[in-house]
């Protein structure tokens, strides 16, 4: 069921109880599809999708999300992971997509737009999640500090800046995926109520890993849908200069 775009994105909403009806893993797989073709910060794609459909896990994700009943009615998950820590790979990726993609270029723009890019994935990256002290991030913070008195610099450096980084990229995909749903006439529940540590466990993630959205799935009942959607006014949020 496609649906025209303005009507998928104001019938999207956070339903809270889901009938007790399967809805088809291969759609939901489509939609996570979907999810990873949102615009991804340098696009390392730091993000792993896990989906749930496995009962005992389900019940064991339901019970991490304190069985709040968008998850205990969901009949399928999605979890959203971060994985800054894969980001040598997800470079080394890029890496190889640029050098095949371009390998025949002969004149000399394309020949510089290859090595900028090139450049970009082979040391500016190392150096933004490179850690290679424990103190790095504090050295790259004063760094940019002082150089940004003379010049514009990108200040986003220490590792907690870069866990933003991620998160962002992985919410946008969370957005693709419960956009994609609604399309194809289901419903989801973004949740970050819940334990990581044991949502992690269940996974089999390493630290490193951080969820990022836990995505109960399903079809709509009514009374999941709490109340008509409701927004502060337009006028306080936007500002034209
Ligand atoms: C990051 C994030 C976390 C959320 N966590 C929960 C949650 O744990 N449980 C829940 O019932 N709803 C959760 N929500 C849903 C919000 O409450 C909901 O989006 C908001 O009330 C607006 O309603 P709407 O999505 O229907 O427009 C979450 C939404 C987001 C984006």
């Amino acid at each position: 069921m496609i649906k025209d775009f303005n009507e998928v994105i104001k019938s999207r909403r956070s339903v809270r109880f889901f009938l007790g009806k399967n809805i088809k893993t291969s759609i939901v797989k489509e939609c996570i599809k979907n999810a990873t073709l949102a615009p991804n910060s340098s696009n390392l794609q730091l993000w792993e999708f896990y989906h749930v459909i496995n009962d005992e896990i389900k019940i064991n994700i339901s019970k991490s999300c304190f069985d709040q009943p968008a998850a205990k009615t969901a009949n399928q998950f999605v979890v959203i992971v971060t994985r800054k820590d894969l980001w040598k790979n997800r470079r080394d990726f890029n890496l190889n997509f640029i050098m095949n993609k371009f390998k025949d270029l002969k004149d000399k723009k394309s020949r510089r737009k290859k090595k900028n890019a090139v450049n970009y994935y082979k040391f500016l990256i190392p150096t933004l999640y490179g850690n290679f002290l424990k103190i790095s991030g504090l050295i790259k913070y004063l760094n940019v500090s002082i150089l940004g008195l003379f010049r514009p610099m990108y200040r986003q450096v220490t590792s907690s800046d870069l866990r933003v980084v991620v998160h962002k990229s992985a919410a946008l995909a969370a957005q693709n995926f419960m956009l994609s749903m609604r399309a194809s006439g289901y419903d989801t529940c973004p949740m970050e109520g819940f334990d990581s540590v044991r949502v992690k466990k269940l996974l089999n993630l390493p630290g490193s890993a951080e969820i990022n959205m836990i995505i109960g799935c399903g079809l709509r009942s009514e009374k999941g849908i709490y109340s008509e959607q409701f927004r502060v006014p337009f006028e306080e949020v936007y500002f034209e200069k």
